[in-house]
């Protein structure tokens, strides 16, 4: 067999944490698998900023981690704001460095809209929370990274991104918008040390999706297209972000991948 390539390629050994002393801005953890990954994040050595526009919720984040022997930081943002962005990635750098990653993950959309009943509001504000969040986190964080001789971004879009979802116009749209960029930057900044990669889930039990759980007949019509009959948890968006996140996915960027219990293929 192969010897291993040395330095950061190796298998990481099972004594040494896989983002110990990373810098990790998490957007939107303040709640489901955006606090999941957090969590996770700081399981694995991270130094982990917990943004979210719901400043309680990133409180319990972060004591989350903590309590897991674990560092981390809230910091309130809105991430439709860029002023907010940009503190938050300088907010990030100041105590902590870096950043080394991003996870670009926070979002907003109105459930059962087809385009004609979607309101102009509705519309900006899913774009602004969903879509452009990723363009603004990036735009502040891939100058600190490259500086700092790359870094990696991981941005949550979703199977409805990837195809047609009933009357969810412009999350559709957004997160169609998210995989777009996300190749985009992977082309744009490759060489210079970026790789960018994102992550779809499909049916995930979090409270965005908790009317769904409520719903028995929805939910064994929805679990009843998925080959592996259940919904997903949290942790199985996480375990993907950090996989996408870790060297232990260095050879790849621009990619989508896909978390969803066999429904796209089916
Ligand atoms: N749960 C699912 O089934 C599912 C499926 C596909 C994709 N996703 C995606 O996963 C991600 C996380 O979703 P979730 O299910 O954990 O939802 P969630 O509602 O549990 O968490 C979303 C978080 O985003 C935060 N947020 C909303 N607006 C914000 C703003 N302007 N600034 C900062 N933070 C803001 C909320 O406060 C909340 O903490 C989203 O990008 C979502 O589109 C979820």
């Amino acid at each position: 067999m192969a010897a291993l390539e040395p330095g950061r390629a190796t298998v990481p050994s099972p004594s040494r944490r896989r983002f110990e002393d990373r810098s990790v801005i998490v957007t939107g953890a303040a709640s489901g698998i955006g606090r999941e990954t957090a969590v996770r994040f700081g399981r694995e050595g991270a130094l982990v900023t917990v943004a979210d526009i719901d400043e309680e919720g990133a409180r319990q984040t972060v004591e989350a981690i903590k309590a897991g022997g674990g560092v981390a930081r809230a910091r309130r943002t809105d991430v439709s704001d860029p002023e907010a962005v940009r503190a938050m990635v300088d907010g990030a750098a100041e105590a902590y460095g870096g950043p080394h990653v991003l996870h670009n993950n926070a979002y907003w959309a109105p459930l059962g809209r087809p385009v004609a009943d979607t309101t102009l509001p509705e519309w900006h504000r899913t774009i602004d929370t969903t879509l452009m969040s990723v363009f603004l986190g990036c735009k502040y964080a891939i100058p600190r990274m490259v500086a700092e001789g790359g870094g990696v971004i991981v941005n949550t879009a979703s199977t409805a991104g990837l195809v047609a979802s009933p009357s969810f116009a412009a999350y559709m749209a957004a997160k169609g918008g998210v995989l777009a960029l996300t190749r985009s930057i992977a082309f744009d900044y490759g060489k210079q040390g970026i790789r960018c990669n994102a992550v779809a889930p499909g049916l995930i039990r979090t409270p965005a999706t908790d009317p769904v759980f409520r719903d028995q007949d929805r939910l064994d019509f929805l679990t009843g297209k998925l080959l592996l009959g259940h919904a997903g948890e949290p942790k199985d968006i996480a375990e993907a972000v950090l996989y996408l996140a870790g060297d232990e996915s260095r050879f790849m960027t621009g990619q989508t991948l896909v978390v969803d219990g066999g429904r796209l293929i089916a």
